[in-house]
């Protein structure tokens, strides 16, 4: 298969990527990225020694239709990460959000119905998430199922419910070859430290404060990326087409108690004293409209393709932990931007 990854250079796809190579010998990859702040090539800066001829990549914006056109025609299979993934800025800017997860999306699914025509073999998988279902009471027991109503909160939720719907829309009305999942709150290697856990962790590093939203009672269902990726990778290729699938990682936690595990890893490995960096915990202003907790069900995805997560939570915070110790370049140079304008420069009138 010669397989599309939009999104490819961001933290879940490029994990993506590698494990598409890894895992499947004849494969090949095309990685179609804008390069936004959160797309660092150096994510995948192994691969193309690793896997020569395998893996090529365009930078690029889905929302190209000139551009994303061919790149689908030549492709088997499309697996489509590229989003504006973060909560809070979508707050502070929907604009983009609309733009990349509502429009570039129908850019791709208008591409593949075109070049691919209907009742045929090829595959899209849309990434959507769980947020798509909106927020559960703490002491709601219920867990999100596949027919739960949609019901998005934030901007950032609302335009990838829009894109979930319009890649369904276009199984129903087309007979495009559509898979839709929707996953749980992903961790591991080469996370944007925007998000909760790789802040908390290089901010408990750098003796800076760990700022917890509100009340800290927030619960999240953690996932480690790579078993996302081993889902994702198999919803393209085994999912019943026009199915939804959630992805979970049976892992639900408390925003403050996760930091206070984290807080003990890094404690522990780089021997700060715990309740130093416990005491660096402050609960500061609450994200507007937070959503209280999500919480998946993820049997239809065991029943139907037999997946289940391989990583636990603790080992899975261990070893996260330990590559941002042992991945110090590569933080600063995410932290400081410093990679944005190097890969400007080097993809500057390709
Ligand atoms: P990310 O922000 O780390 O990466 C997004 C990537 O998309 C970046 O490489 C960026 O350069 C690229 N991109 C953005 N706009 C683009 C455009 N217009 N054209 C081409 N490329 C563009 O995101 P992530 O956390 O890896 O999330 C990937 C996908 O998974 C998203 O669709 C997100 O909604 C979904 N998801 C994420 C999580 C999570 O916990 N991170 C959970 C469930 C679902
Ligand atoms: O549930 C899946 C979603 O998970 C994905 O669709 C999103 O792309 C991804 O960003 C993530 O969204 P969240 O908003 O849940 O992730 P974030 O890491 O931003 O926040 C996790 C929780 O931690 C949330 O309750 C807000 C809280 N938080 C976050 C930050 C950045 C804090 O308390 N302090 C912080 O500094």
């Amino acid at each position: 298969m010669l397989i599309l990854v939009t999104g490819g250079c961001g933290f879940i796809g490029s994990n993506f990527v590698r494990h598409v190579l890894a895992s499947h010998p004849g494969d090949q990859v095309v990685n179609l990225d804008l390069l936004t702040y959160a797309g660092n090539p150096a994510n995948l800066a192994d691969v193309e020694a690793d896997y020569p001829g395998r893996y090529r990549f365009v930078q690029g914006d889905i929302c190209d239709a000139a551009l994303v056109g061919p790149l689908v025609a030549q492709a088997d299979g499309v697996a489509h990460f590229a989003a504006e993934s973060h909560v809070d800025r979508s707050i502070e800017d929907a604009q983009a959000f609309v733009r990349t997860n509502v429009l570039g999306t129908q850019c791709l699914l208008h591409a593949a119905k075109q070049a691919w025509g209907d009742g045929q073999e090829r595959r899209f998988l849309y990434v959507s998430t769980d947020e798509v279902y909106g927020a559960l009471r703490l002491e709601d027991g219920r867990r999100f199922r596949e027919d739960w109503p949609l019901d998005p909160k934030s901007p950032y939720s609302a335009s990838k419910a829009a894109g979930d719907q319009l890649a369904r829309a276009y199984h129903h009305t087309f007979g495009l070859q559509v898979l839709v999942t929707r996953c749980s709150n992903n961790y591991g290697p080469y996370q944007f430290p925007e998000k909760l856990i790789p802040l908390m962790i290089l901010n408990a590093l750098a003796g800076r404060e760990l700022p917890v939203y509100g009340d800290g009672l927030y619960v999240r269902d953690w996932l480690h990326v790579l078993d996302h990726c081993r889902a994702s990778d198999l919803v393209l290729r085994q999912g019943r087409p026009g199915e939804v699938y959630n992805i979970g990682g049976n892992s639900e936690l408390a925003n403050l108690e996760l930091v206070q595990r984290l807080i003990a890893l890094v404690a522990a490995k780089s021997g700060q004293d715990q309740e130093r960096l416990a005491g660096l915990i402050r609960h500061v202003k609450d994200r507007p409209g937070h959503d209280r907790r999500y919480a998946i069900d993820a049997g239809k995805l065991e029943r139907e393709l037999g997946f289940t997560p391989q990583m636990g939570l603790a080992q899975g915070l261990e070893r996260t932990v330990d590559w941002y110790l042992s991945h110090q370049e590569w933080c600063r140079r995410v932290t400081s931007g410093e990679y944005r304008q190097y890969y400007q420069r080097m993809y500057a009138g390709r």
